[in-house]
């Protein structure tokens, strides 16, 4: 018999917990394919549950594709898992096409800085948060100091490679600093792991919706893409499984926490089904864990990197979006066999990241600035973020949906159905409020009905004004599309 327990005291639907154990089960391959589960009947029996539960249990598994059941026969493990939503290969449009064509370059730049436009494009920390004196005190510092106005070492600083070190025990993470790569923000290092660890034409997995940085580097180095669909738990390992099988990728891209532009998290179970997926097919995950330090309520889970045991993932994280985005610093640890050659691709791109800058956040980090700064920051962008809930609960129309993060700088908004994106946040921006079409995170931009809302540099006052002039668009139409579809239904009447 398998071993599964039921809690009762839990929130979660019996049949459902029953559902996930089942599901992990088969993920981490426990459970092989073409096994036979027990009779429903039995595990009712064993965990004191009515059969209807334990039937509900095995109706959501075939509803998953995980398990197939056969009249008279039981039911078996699926071959070949299959997602409810079907997954495509695809290679995504060069940069000239992609980022021109659907605007973002000229969306997002119109906006910033425009005093008259309350914008939610862009996913920036508040400047006013940013610790200027802390920091000018620590560039003074390490002026004073050789070492820091020539190259230094590749791999970054040895100072901040240990101060990184301590700081990623947060994210649940023991390294040794010599893992760690030092980089010009996140968008190089995951430039520097997709270019080290896959080729051109080799397929990668990423998110959808997905960073767009992450879609343009697939897109420049001439990767194929496979999108996983995502929920409000994260990706779907269903749909991770498959694509294992059908596509054979070299690597997955995912922000585990707090993820761009949706703000979800990956659920804790799903976490550990994903490193052991990636552990069966041989596939490097590069976690991109940028949002890992903007957790704004409750506890923020473990990075991914705390359950490899195989080395098989590459953590990227970034001091853009918890400090400063000018000082375009991020890390990268990766298992050894992989380090030289993520070390010659960031060689060759630039050498080494200031060194300066580096010196004088390791100054910083040596404070124990950083941990005041994130007791400081989190509130405000907790403020901006209840601000923007509570807005889309009084002023959206019925038919909207948006997520609700706990962390990170933005919220995912799907609009009522049959109502374009591209009409809306134009119209939007005449009325003064900027928004970022959710096409540009699909590396098919052929989806038309989401918003990304970032708040963390609008005052809960301009969120509230802009959300409520978003909706009443959005609202207008609405309206316009059910008077249209009333106008085709009446002229698609017959006459008599
Ligand atoms: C998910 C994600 N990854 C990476 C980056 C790039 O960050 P950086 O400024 O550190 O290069 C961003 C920036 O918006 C992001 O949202």
């Amino acid at each position: 018999m398998l071993n599964l327990a039921i809690d009762r005291a839990s929130e979660v639907a019996l049949y459902r917990q029953l559902a996930n154990q089942i599901r992990d089960l088969i993920l981490r391959g426990v459970l092989s394919p073409g096994e036979r589960l027990p009779p429903v009947r039995q595990v009712a029996q064993t965990l004191d549950l009515t059969r209807l539960t334990a039937h509900s249990a095995y109706t959501e598994l075939q509803a998953q594709g995980l398990v197939e059941s056969f009249v008279g026969r039981g039911t078996f493990v699926a071959q070949h898992p299959r997602s409810s939503t079907p997954l495509t290969e695809s290679s995504a449009l060069p940069r000239a096409e992609r980022w021109a064509s659907q605007g973002l370059l000229v969306e997002l730049a119109q906006d910033s800085g425009d005093e008259g436009i309350i914008s939610f494009t862009l996913s920036y920390p508040a400047p006013e948060t940013v610790p200027v004196h802390d920091f000018e005190r620590a560039l003074r510092h390490v002026l004073r100091e050789p070492g820091g106005l020539s190259y230094g070492p590749l791999a970054g600083e040895p100072v901040l490679r240990e101060q990184v070190s301590r700081l990623l025990l947060e994210r649940a993470i023991a390294i040794s600093p010599d893992h760690l790569l030092i980089t010009s923000g996140a968008q190089q290092a995951l430039d520097i792991a997709l270019r080290a660890l896959a080729q051109a034409g080799d397929t990668i997995l990423i998110e959808e919706p997905a960073y767009p940085g992450v879609i343009e580097i697939a897109a420049q180095l001439g990767h194929r893409i496979v999108g996983i669909p995502l929920d409000e738990d994260g990706i779907s390992l269903v749909a991770l499984e498959e694509a294992c099988v059908r596509f054979h990728p070299r690597l997955l891209c995912v922000t585990p926490t707090y993820h761009n532009p949706t703000g979800v998290s990956l659920a804790p179970d799903r976490r550990e089904g994903a490193v052991r997926i990636a552990e069966r097919h041989g596939l490097v995950i590069v976690e991109d864990d940028t949002y890992g330090f903007l957790g704004l309520e409750g506890e923020t889970a473990p990075a991914l990197k705390s359950l490899d045991t195989t080395g098989c993932v590459v953590h990227v994280t970034s001091f853009s979006k918890s400090l400063l985005p000018g000082l375009r610093l991020g890390t990268l640890v990766a298992d050894p066999r992989y380090l030289p050659r993520l070390a010659a691709a960031k060689q060759s791109i630039d050498v080494v990241s200031s060194p300066l800058l580096q010196r004088a956040l390791a100054a910083y980090l040596r404070q124990g600035a950083f941990s005041t700064h994130l007791k400081r920051v989190r509130p405000l962008y907790h403020a901006r973020k209840q601000a923007l809930l509570e807005s889309l609960q009084r002023w959206a129309p019925q038919g909207c949906a948006w997520t609700r993060p706990a962390g990170g700088l933005s919220v995912w908004l799907t609009l009522p159905d049959g109502v374009d994106e591209r009409d809306v946040a134009h119209e939007a921006r005449e009325r003064g409020v900027g928004v970022a079409a959710g096409n540009l995170f699909f590396a098919q931009p052929t989806r038309r009905g989401h918003f990304r809302l970032c708040f963390g540099l609008l005052p809960p006052e301009r969120i509230e004004r802009g959300i409520e002039i978003l909706c009443e668009v959005i609202t207008q139409h609405q309206q316009q599309r059910d008077s249209r579809l009333a106008h085709a239904s009446r002229s698609a009447s017959p006459l008599v």
